[in-house]
């Protein structure tokens, strides 16, 4: 059977992966397209419904977005969010009276139309996040006012033509009733059966893997991070032993991760875990190195080196490999085919994704429809354990990117001491799942102290700890004093070698979230 799925053709909103968010919670599949997508591509899709979001521009617009206007035609119902709304009745034969540019705010709507399914269960009044800017002046044949704000349109609808628009935005919180409105247009509309739970995604994608794959090899590059150990268990449950994951020791690991991911990942839940500790190959690349970007490329260059080395050897071993999986996530599938232009390299990240020519692996990504939270909730749903779960982010280039100034193996072991006392203290105060990411950083700055009736000369430790959505902005987090003491005191009586901390109190931007 088709997955059902509502189409959200995307017009440039800063919300619209929030839309495909809210339908995705009620257990209905959705995908995000970019407007100009062509009709054979929203077809492909089999929508049953589909949604026109918000989006910057007008459509007077010299620039506006070439969305084809006879997606209005293709039969689904469709609902239009805000420029939705100005592309419906643009198109349709209404008028839209142009204004130089669009505000938010909280508004009051009354419904006028209670009749209209899309307001079905909703009280007459409520409160909205309206988007001021164009508004329809002149609606086309057929449709009808179903709602209005103090001073203006707020909802149309045409029910023989199985349209409709709303001027607010019902997929953020500032719009209470919003999750109501969306269901009645999933459910009460679309007649969607609300059947997209994760143990049906677990089974489609388990059984297309199978398909897939046939009894070719599959390697896998594990970080014990979220992403690649969930796309590793959907892989395992497809094939079992014909997947191989490699798991390198890079050297800046935290303390006994190296060991911790593959008990949890190999001895609890049975993946075939080839663990290689190329520790000394990466110290040897990184001696004498301070430059942020020379340590992320030659560890990123390592990485691939060593992955490599460890393919062939399987490869060798299995009669070949023909298959990688990656974890890539929905939001980097949305964001590499969106209208917008290359942003500029702040930090060159590093991932599998640069392996040798000769390696001309097929990829396997079994969450390139997820968000994050999905992710964990499908790995909940294969019974994997909370510690790989809920762990925070980590950078590929690891502890390499915290430690200031070169690394070497005594920095490393410092830093690893005092990591680990970040994260068991704020685990013990209850934080730790709440904050995005929380960890210590190496200065190298000597300063004097007094230890007994002892003179130190020691390194600093910063404390970072931020809050984010999504780690593109951050903000600091206000650490209880009582947890920045307990740090405090454990890192300058339990680490030989740090006599001072001090606390990272930078957002990002103007910061970023690793020092380096
Ligand atoms: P920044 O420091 O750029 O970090 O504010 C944003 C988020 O990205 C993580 N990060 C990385 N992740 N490879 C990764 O896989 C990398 O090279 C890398 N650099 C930064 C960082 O931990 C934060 O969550």
């Amino acid at each position: 059977m088709d997955t059902q799925t509502i189409v959200i053709l995307d017009f440039g909103s800063q919300y619209t992966q929030l839309i495909a968010r809210r339908i995705r919670e009620l257990n209905v599949f959705s995908v995000v397209l970019p407007c100009t997508a062509d009709l054979a591509e929203i077809q492909k899709h089999k929508p049953f419904g589909i949604i026109l979001s918000g989006g910057p521009s007008s459509v007077y617009d010299l620039d506006a977005p070439a969305a084809d206007a006879r997606l209005l035609e293709l039969g689904p119902p469709i609902l239009g969010i805000c420029y939705g709304l100005h592309f419906i009745v643009h198109h349709l034969g209404g008028k839209v009276l142009s204004a130089p540019k669009r505000e938010y705010g909280h508004a009051e709507v009354t419904i006028e139309d209670g009749s209209t399914p899309l307001f079905a269960g909703l009280p007459s009044t409520m409160q909205v996040w309206m988007s001021h800017g164009d508004e329809a002046i002149e609606l086309p044949g057929g449709f009808h006012r179903a709602a209005v704000s103090s001073n203006a349109l707020a909802a149309i609808a045409n029910e023989e033509r199985r349209i409709w628009a709303v001027q607010f935005h019902p997929e953020v919180h500032h719009t209470p009733l919003g999750p109501q409105l969306i269901k009645n247009f999933v459910f009460g509309i679309c007649g969607a059966a609300g059947d997209w739970t994760p143990a049906h995604f677990i089974e489609a994608t388990v059984a297309s893997i199978r398909a897939k794959v046939g009894s070719d090899h599959v390697i896998c590059g594990l970080s014990g991070g979220v992403d690649s150990s969930v796309a590793a268990m959907l892989v395992h449950k497809a094939i079992g032993s014909q997947l191989t994951c490699i798991f390198v020791n890079n050297g800046v690991l935290r303390k006994n991760e190296f060991a911790q991911v593959q008990k949890n990942l190999r001895d609890k839940l049975g993946l075939n875990v080839v663990a290689v500790d190329a520790t000394e190959r990466f110290l040897a690349q990184l001696a004498g190195v301070t430059d942020p970007e020379t340590k992320r490329k030659r560890i990123g260059a390592e990485f691939i080196a060593v992955f490599d080395d460890e393919a062939t050897r399987i490869a060798k071993e299995t009669g070949g490999v023909d298959w990688l999986v990656q974890g890539t996530l929905y939001p980097d599938v949305i964001e590499s085919s969106s209208v917008k232009g290359p942003s500029q390299t702040i930090k060159s990240h590093h991932n599998v994704g640069g392996l040798p020519d000769h390696m001309k692996l097929k990829l396997i990504e079994p969450l390139r429809d997820l968000f994050k939270d999905e992710v964990r909730r499908i790995g909940r749903d294969m019974g994997m354990p909370e510690e790989i779960l809920g762990r925070q982010p980590f950078p590929g280039p690891g502890l390499a990117v915290r430690i200031l100034g070169e690394v070497t193996r005594e920095r490393v072991a410092l830093l690893q001491e005092a990591d680990e006392i970040v994260v068991s203290e704020i685990k013990a105060a209850g934080l730790y799942s709440k904050i995005w990411q929380s960890f210590a950083v190496l200065l190298p700055v000597m300063s004097v102290g007094v230890m007994g009736d002892q003179r130190t000369y020691a390194y600093t430790a910063a404390v970072r700890a931020v809050h984010s959505e999504d780690g593109m902005t951050a903000d600091w987090t206000p650490l209880p004093y009582d947890v920045l003491k307990r740090i405090s005191s454990r890192m300058v009586n339990e680490v030989r070698g740090i006599n001072r901390v001090v606390y990272d109190i930078t957002s990002k931007p103007p910061g970023t979230i690793e020092w380096e």
